[in-house]
């Protein structure tokens, strides 16, 4: 369906210095890349460098002390997001001699098995899967018995690796590919859907706040169809630090992917109002997005957040110059479109639903986003949100309970007419945030992240245990004929 390009880390790494003795790298298929970092060159602790069995790499191997707390340590370069690590070894015995292994300083596996591999001079490899950072990582494999690790030659990173979602039981497994039908969002099966999800709050303040606990309580005691990554571009986001940004994302939307949920990929631009002031950074990133991730089927490119203070036709201009960058790397990407008024469909900015009805953004595929704070927003946003999804796409990428601060007291009674409008004509919905923040609309008690718990309704506010409740019933009921 579609082909990523090949990416090469080799002018990376040469550039830093680090392709030279007792390093290879090469690229082994679309958009990954491979290095091998040589145990004798690596940090010894505990064993020597020895080259009288056959078979090794570079110059040679380590053999480790035969006690525990015998290590080798490697430092390789990557990219953020999954990768899997070979150890390349040698064990003359018949008893397995098992290793712990850290990235980073955190267990990967606290006895990664070494089995006997008949001679110390036939050499096998052992593999583990971890999320590395970008730049160095730490790679550190230890004995944990009396009798030491095996005989180490190298180790082997795969790293910049894309790993498709479970086709099982999920979200993601049943629905598959998402794509417009007429002004409804359906599923692979071409039968129409409605998702419910979360929001984060912005990735530059509450990256705490996603983590391997908080993601497994929205896939599974939430039972959430996605989550949305709201990356601000501005007030200390992307526009600082676009690497650091860009890699989070990556890594994000492996952790997401993982669990059998759609991403939505948020350009949280806001502040200037207009998303052409951002459009130069805006193709930089969702062209490495794309072409990282357009072969998953679970990503939806949310292109501006909430555009301001600026005429529908500019809005459209940015729209129509951003959507070819993306489908260039993901040709059946879903894209959401912000319209203007804050994301109001205009009504925010003195405009209405119409000013997109009669000047549509020429793309197929596409739908227009729509937000709204059920404690600021009333009858003349429900009736625009009403009106607008009979004659155009429209996904709910946003909304809160409470006012349009995020915060203040939540209109419950307001948010069940949306609600039920929503389940009534299909649309898709995204509830602001999944965060800790002090607010009333992070649905998280201050202090909860990282820690938890995350599942069950101790640590919810108010608009926390409300919308939990919304997402979790009633169960998805995604047709599949
Ligand atoms: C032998 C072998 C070494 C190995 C050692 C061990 O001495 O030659 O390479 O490290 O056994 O049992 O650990
Ligand atoms: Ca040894």
């Amino acid at each position: 369906m579609k082909l990523p390009r090949i990416r090469t880390q080799i002018a990376t790494l040469a550039a830093a210095g680090l392709v030279g003795a007792g390093l290879t790298v090469f690229v082994t298929s679309a958009d990954a890349a491979t290095a091998s970092y040589e145990a004798e060159s690596a940090t010894i602790t505990a064993g020597v460098v020895e080259s009288n069995h056959a078979g090794f790499t570079g110059a040679g191997f380590v053999n480790t002390d035969n006690a525990v707390g015998s290590a080798v340590q490697w430092s390789p370069q990557a990219v953020a997001g999954t990768a899997t690590l070979r150890f390349r070894f040698a064990n003359g015995t018949a008893d397995n001699r098992p290793m712990r292994i850290t990235v980073n300083g955190a267990v990967v596996s606290n006895a990664l098995t070494f089995a006997g591999t008949g001679a110390w001079t036939t050499w096998q490899e052992a593999t583990v899967t971890a999320t590395l950072r970008a730049g160095a990582n730490t790679v550190l494999a230890t004995s944990t018995t009396a009798t030491g690790g095996p005989n180490l030659d190298r180790l082997t990173v795969i790293d910049g690796t894309t790993t498709p979602p479970p086709t099982n039981g999920t979200p993601v497994g049943v629905n598959g590919q998402l794509r417009v039908c007429g002004v409804k969002l359906c599923n692979q099966y071409g039968k129409q859907i409605q998702l419910r999800g979360m929001s984060t709050h912005g990735l530059q303040w509450y990256p705490q706040c996603v983590n391997n606990a908080s993601l497994d309580a929205l896939a599974g005691d939430w039972q959430a169809d996605h989550l949305r990554l709201s990356m601000y571009i501005q007030e200390g986001g992307y526009e600082t630090n676009p690497r650091l940004f860009t890699d989070r994302m990556h890594s994000l939307i492996e952790q997401v992917s993982a669990r059998g949920m759609y991403v939505i990929v948020d350009w949280h631009q806001l502040t200037p109002g207009d998303p052409n002031h951002n459009l130069e950074r805006a193709k930089t990133f969702f062209a490495e997005i794309a072409q990282r991730h357009g072969n998953k089927p679970n990503i939806l490119y949310d292109v501006a957040n909430e555009p301001n203070g600026t005429a529908w036709s500019r809005i459209k201009a940015y729209h129509e110059a951003i959507i070819p960058t993306i489908r260039a790397a993901d040709p059946d990407a879903l894209i959401l479109l912000g319209t203007h008024g804050w994301g109001s469909l205009g009504v925010s900015d003195g405009g209405s639903e119409t000013d997109v009805i009669n000047n549509p953004v020429n793309a197929t595929n596409v739908m227009y986003t729509f937000h709204f704070y059920a404690g600021s927003h009333g009858t003349e946003y429900l009736n625009t949100l009403s009106r607008a999804a009979d004659r155009i796409p429209v996904f709910v990428t946003e909304f809160g309970t409470q006012t349009a601060s995020g915060d203040g007291a939540n209109n419950f009674t307001r948010s069940q007419q949306y609600l039920d409008l929503m389940a009534q004509k299909k649309i898709s919905w995204t509830n602001w945030n999944y965060s800790d923040d002090s607010r009333s609309g992070a649905v998280f008690t201050p202090g909860t992240c990282p820690g938890g718990p995350f599942a069950g309704t101790s640590r919810l506010k108010p608009a926390g245990t409300w919308i939990r409740d919304h997402i979790k019933n009633p169960a998805d009921n995604f047709p599949t004929s």
